[in-house]
């Protein structure tokens, strides 16, 4: 019994398939590693309402967190225009309305799938704390209309309302010590640490309408109204706060901190503007001040003669004199601590403010999500899994046309 052509063509055809079949077999068993995809992002916003003006941060981190907390980062600032939402008092519809620039901003940045479950929330600190003495009536108002626009966003709206001066100190701290790296620092080993050596900082906030002290004290705290409990990336913190209103009987320094804080950061670019924010000792601070107060106002007017608006060239001296003031007299810095304190407006880019800590805390609250696994092969194995696969297949095709088709007589 010869064999025919066409069952020697049909044989070898077999044996092909079945060879590549298996070393297709081999190459997809081999080599399969389950990989993590990297992790997702996620968003919060939060309007900080200050009595001048109002600003929209947009903060995001990875979903899986370091030991409960995210690494946040600012994906974007938005300044509204316009005044203070204090300042709609009259009308408080405009005061929504203010905000729908940086609103429509904002989602262009969020993707859309992850806007609903965005947490958004709107704090205000001084000017509305004064509106709110005033006639809380109209505070309320202001606040319904604000809430009002958010609501017509697709986001998590968590509720606007008035920080506690405690909340603003505290929630500053916990923003300055992230940007100094003194909470978590990304090692050298690639790896999210608490790093050993820092110390952690101490916040002063020289507010226009209150001024805040925050820091962690060597002992225990015994009033609990100053007492505020942080966990942060697996460690506790247990901070003393305390904010003192500024506002008192006093009409002088009434004006005088309602002009600073038209100047944005009133106090920093005070440091600034007599060139004092490079931790100059006390000394050297008196001396300065000094000179500057004790000069003439034609003298000032020619030395300064960038400063158009003399308003401000008018605010340096009481201001810098009552930061003076507050730092030596009230808070009872020596001369030796003087040399550890530091003038910041912005570290590491970022603005420094409560925002940044109180989405930080906030994402303690949010799940974090496991990244997800699935199975990888290297691309040479893979693009020679394919190949066989096809030539099992090619060779499985051609072996039925011969066997149904090719009738050799
Ligand atoms: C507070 O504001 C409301 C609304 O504008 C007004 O009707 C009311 O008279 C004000 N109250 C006081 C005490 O000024
Ligand atoms: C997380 O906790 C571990 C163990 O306490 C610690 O070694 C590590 O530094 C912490 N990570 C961060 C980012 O703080
Ligand atoms: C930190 O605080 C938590 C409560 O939030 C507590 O369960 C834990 O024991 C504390 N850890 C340390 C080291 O004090
Ligand atoms: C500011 O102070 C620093 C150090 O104290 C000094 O080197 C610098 O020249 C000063 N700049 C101006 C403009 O006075
Ligand atoms: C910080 O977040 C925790 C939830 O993780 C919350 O219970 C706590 O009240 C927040 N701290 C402040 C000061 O709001």
């Amino acid at each position: 019994m010869g064999s025919s052509p066409k069952a020697v063509a049909v044989g070898c055809l077999l044996a092909v398939i079945v060879v590549s079949g298996i070393i297709a077999l081999i190459l997809a068993a081999v080599g399969v590693k389950g990989v993590y995809l990297p992790p997702g992002t996620k968003y919060g916003m939060v309007f900080d309402a200050g009595s001048s003006h109002t600003a929209l941060y947009i903060y995001q981190w990875p979903a899986d967190k370091e030991n409960g907390t995210g690494i946040v980062s600012q994906a974007e600032a938005c300044t509204v225009q316009g005044p203070g939402i204090s300042s709609y008092a009259e009308n408080p519809a405009n005061a929504g309305a203010s905000l729908r620039a940086c609103l429509d901003k904002a989602m262009t940045i969020i993707p859309v799938e992850q806007q609903r479950e965005t947490p958004t929330y709107l704090g205000a600190t001084a000017g509305m704390r004064l509106l709110r003495e005033q006639n809380s009536t109209k505070a309320d108002l202001v606040f319904a209309e604000v809430s009002k626009t958010i609501q017509q966003y697709p986001v998590d709206f968590r509720g606007a309302r008035i920080l506690t001066g405690n909340e603003e100190g505290s929630f500053g701290w916990i923003t300055i010590n992230y940007l100094l790296e003194t909470l978590v620092k990304f090692s050298f080993a690639g790896k999210w640490i608490r790093p050993q050596s820092a110390e952690v900082l101490g916040a002063l906030d020289l507010g226009g309408a209150s001024t805040q002290i925050t820091f962690q004290p060597s002992g225990t705290i015994e009033d609990n109204s100053t007492k505020v409990f942080f966990r942060l990336y697996g460690t506790n913190y247990s901070v003393y706060t305390h904010s003192y209103l500024c506002y008192g009987r006093d009409q002088a320094l009434k004006m005088l901190l309602a002009a600073l804080r038209k100047a944005f950061s009133g106090f920093y670019y005070t440091f600034y503007f007599l060139n004092l924010t490079n931790g100059q000792p006390l000394s050297v601070i008196n001396a300065t001040i000094w000179g500057f107060c004790t000069k003439g106002w034609k003298e000032l007017q020619a030395s300064f003669p960038q400063e158009e608006s003399h308003s401000r060239l008018h605010n340096y001296c009481p201001s810098a004199f009552y930061i003076l003031t507050l730092l030596h007299e009230g808070y009872k810095f020596d001369e030796q601590m003087w040399s550890s304190i530091h003038f910041r407006q912005q570290a590491a880019d970022t603005d420094i403010g409560w925002a940044l800590g109180y989405v930080l805390n906030l994402t303690n609250m949010i799940p974090a999500e496991a990244p997800e696994q699935v199975k990888g092969q290297q691309r040479g194995l893979w693009a020679a899994t394919i190949f066989f696969i096809v030539l099992t297949a090619a060779a499985a095709l051609l072996a039925i046309l011969i066997q149904c088709l090719w009738n050799p007589t």
